[in-house]
């Protein structure tokens, strides 16, 4: 146990109690710093304060680490599958091969969605973006599955809520794609695997046959591995505060699906993509393009770069960076994009006003670029990002949950006005 905090206010000395994690990460509990000082703190973005302990996913922003479970990304995204890794973030622990098997199989089996969601789909125009049907469609599950608004319910009826989500995300992400483009739907085929199932569901066309590229199936498998959980995000905060008010998981997941959607954190995929197009359409001139996200004045940001928390490589970057380079010679993909990124890379990384502020490539700086390589469509970015962090959000959720944790409800500092009479219209 570390020492206390001491704080002094008004004359007094007021001490707190020192938390550290496993890691020696260390916070100073406040949980009566209102009783006892008056005072609360502010903190906005969250940039300093914790919400919460967790034993989930651990990553070090100065070092440029991430492991979940103890894991790390390294080993997880070469030696792993996404579905063995859903299962180690949801429960805790690599599966045994029954568990594996028992696990997959179920999810195999709930693939399928009710047949009013077309009716739902229908009520999309085609210029919807995927995002916004996905939340929809994963909302309305509590429709279709209303004993999932019960607030108590034992682990066995949350637990078929998880198989369900983790079985329908990639049918509902296929069928706003097929939405969008006109085409008829797919539906699931039981003896795919489940990255093979959603690229077949994704670009299937009743006209001709449909055999899914190995390579590409992988590096999905291996994308959404990357993309799986990442601590106290932006989306997962918002999961685990909306499940804090006992509100269903698939509300609860839907409204982290469009947390991620702003172009600061999911979002900043696809806005990868259309800025790189742009540089490349302004005739390839990565530094104009770097000079204007250094300067003050242009709105312009770098996107890709940054993080709120890594302050080094992030090594999901690293690994997909490395990725883009085998997927695309093994599919024999040449994209201009991919040079303007490496050249862009290469100039921020020695740019002192990048090298100051430690802005380095996050995850979303090379993925859409592989994305892309598999025939992902740029506006569905977002939506692959969610596909691989469902399962984090899931464990998140469920670990908010099983903890008892209490509502979350910040408190503020109020600068408004002042109490005032109510003055009639005709004296205004
Ligand atoms: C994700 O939190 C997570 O874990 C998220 C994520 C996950 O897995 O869930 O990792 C996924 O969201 C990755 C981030 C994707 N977003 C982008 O790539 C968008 C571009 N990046 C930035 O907007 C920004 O870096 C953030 C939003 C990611 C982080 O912003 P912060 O922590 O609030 O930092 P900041 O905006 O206060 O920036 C600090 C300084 C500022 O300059 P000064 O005011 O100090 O002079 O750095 C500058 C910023 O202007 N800066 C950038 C920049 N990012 C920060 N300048 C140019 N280009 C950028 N990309």
């Amino acid at each position: 146990m570390s020492e206390n905090a001491k704080l002094t206010y008004n004359g007094q000395e007021y001490e707190f109690p020192v938390i550290t994690g496993s890691e020696n990460e260390s916070a100073i509990d406040i949980a009566k710093l209102r009783g006892s000082t008056g005072l609360i703190t502010l903190d906005p973005g969250f940039k300093n304060t914790g919400s919460t302990s967790s034993a989930i996913t651990f990553l070090d922003g100065e070092e440029g680490i991430l492991r979940y479970r103890g894991y790390k990304i390294e080993d997880l995204a070469e030696k792993s599958s996404f579905l063995e890794v859903s299962y180690l973030l949801i429960y805790g622990e690599l599966p045994t091969q029954e568990q594996y098997e028992s696990f997959s199989k179920e999810i195999t089996h709930h693939t399928l969605v009710h047949e009013d969601i077309k009716k739902i789909l229908e009520g999309f125009p085609s210029n919807s973006h995927p995002m916004g049907v996905l939340s929809s469609l994963i909302c309305a599950l509590t429709a279709f599955y209303p004993d999932s608004l019960a607030p108590n319910r034992s682990e066995e009826e949350v637990n078929l809520s998880i198989i369900r989500l983790i079985a329908k995300m990639p049918t509902f992400a296929a069928w706003a794609y097929k939405n969008e483009v006109g085409h008829p739907v797919n539906y699931p085929d039981n003896r795919l695997d489940y990255c093979s199932n959603f690229l077949k569901m994704m670009f299937a066309l009743p006209a001709e046959k449909y055999d899914v590229d190995p390579v590409i199936a992988s590096a999905l498998d291996k994308l959404l591995i990357l993309h799986a959980d990442h601590e106290q995000n932006c989306s997962t905060s918002t999961v685990r505060i909306v499940g804090s008010s006992q509100a269903s998981i698939y509300a609860s997941i839907s409204a982290g699906i469009n947390a991620l959607w702003g172009p600061l954190h999911g979002g900043a995929n696809q806005s990868v993509i259309e800025m790189l197009e742009a540089i490349k359409a302004d005739g390839g001139d990565a530094k104009k393009y770097l000079d204007k996200a250094k300067d003050k004045n242009d709105p312009f940001r770098l996107m890709g770069f940054g993080h709120r928390v890594y302050k080094n490589f992030d090594p999901r970057a690293r690994i997909i960076k490395k990725a883009a380079d085998d997927v695309l010679e093994k599919l024999g993909v040449n994209d201009p994009v991919l040079d303007i990124a490496k050249e862009l890379e290469h100039s921020a990384l020695n740019d002192q006003y990048f090298i100051d502020r430690k802005l380095y490539p996050n995850v979303d700086f090379y993925s859409g670029i592989i994305y892309r390589a598999l025939g992902i469509p740029t506006d569905m970015f977002t939506v692959m990002f969610a596909l691989g962090r469902l399962p984090g959000w899931i464990a998140q959720w469920k670990e908010m949950r099983e903890n008892g944790e209490p509502i979350g409800r910040p408190r503020q500092v109020y600068v408004g006005a002042q109490e005032r009479e109510y003055v009639s219209m005709n004296r205004r």
